[in-house]
């Protein structure tokens, strides 16, 4: 079963808490929460306090994806503040190995992200670590990008050496996904499902969330 993981950086932030609200009555199985720094992204969002205070709004997983340099420092305050799963980038964790135990200690879930131009082999060996790997299908910073091609096969090879190790750990594909390709993403073995725009520019929350689960493998 595919989960639908829409991404609040596409909400309407002078109303965060009832747009949380909007994607839970409308079946979002996952809420995925776009944390940047302006270092390793070129772009700055939201940080521990406001996670905090968006937890009282509803009881969905919080998927916090760090766009972030340094992550091991803020471990424990994104923890604190109610994240179910954290996913740390590989660019920017050369102790990666350490950092997804750091998670992981807190009894939470621990996944790693890939850059559209990073290799699935620059992961091969923490793979048995994870609980998911995010497959970013834009270059990460912004929302409404298009989705880049190459994606595909990247998934349809992760799945491959998954496969061949026996791993059965989640799939989550962010950036570019809308009506017209997550058959084809989902297909190659995605499970978890980012989208911001197309779910939060839509009049009809339930609708959408509906079609894509719909459209989906
Ligand atoms: C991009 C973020 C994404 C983004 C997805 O850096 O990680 O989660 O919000 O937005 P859409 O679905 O609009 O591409
Ligand atoms: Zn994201």
């Amino acid at each position: 079963m595919v989960k639908i993981a829409p991404s609040i950086l596409a909400a309407d932030f002078a109303k965060l808490g009832d747009e949380i609200v909007r994607i839970d009555k409308a079946g979002a199985d996952l809420v995925h929460i776009d944390v940047m720094d302006g270092h390793f992204v070129p772009n700055i969002t939201i940080g521990p306090p406001i996670i905090k205070a968006l937890r009282k709004v509803t009881k969905l997983p919080f998927d916090v994806h760090l766009m972030i340099e340094d992550a091991d420092k803020y471990i424990d305050s994104f923890v604190d503040a109610g994240a179910d799963i954290i996913t740390v980038h590989i660019e920017a964790s050369p102790h990666i190995h350490q950092t997804l135990h750091k998670i992981k200690k807190h009894g939470i879930k621990a996944a790693v992200s890939l850059n559209p131009a990073t290799s699935i082999h620059t992961i091969e060996w923490i793979l048995d670590e994870v609980d998911m790997v995010l497959i970013m299908s834009v270059n990460p910073g912004f929302g409404g990008q298009k989705y880049i091609e190459a994606t595909t096969s990247k998934i349809k090879q992760l799945k491959g050496i998954l496969e061949n190790k026996g791993l059965d750990i989640d799939i989550e594909v962010d950036g570019g996904i809308d009506l017209s390709n997550i058959n084809e993403i989902t297909k190659a073995g995605a499970n978890v499902i980012v989208s911001g725009s197309t779910v939060f520019n839509s009049h009809d929350t339930s609708k959408i969330i509906k079609e894509l689960r719909e459209k989906s493998f």
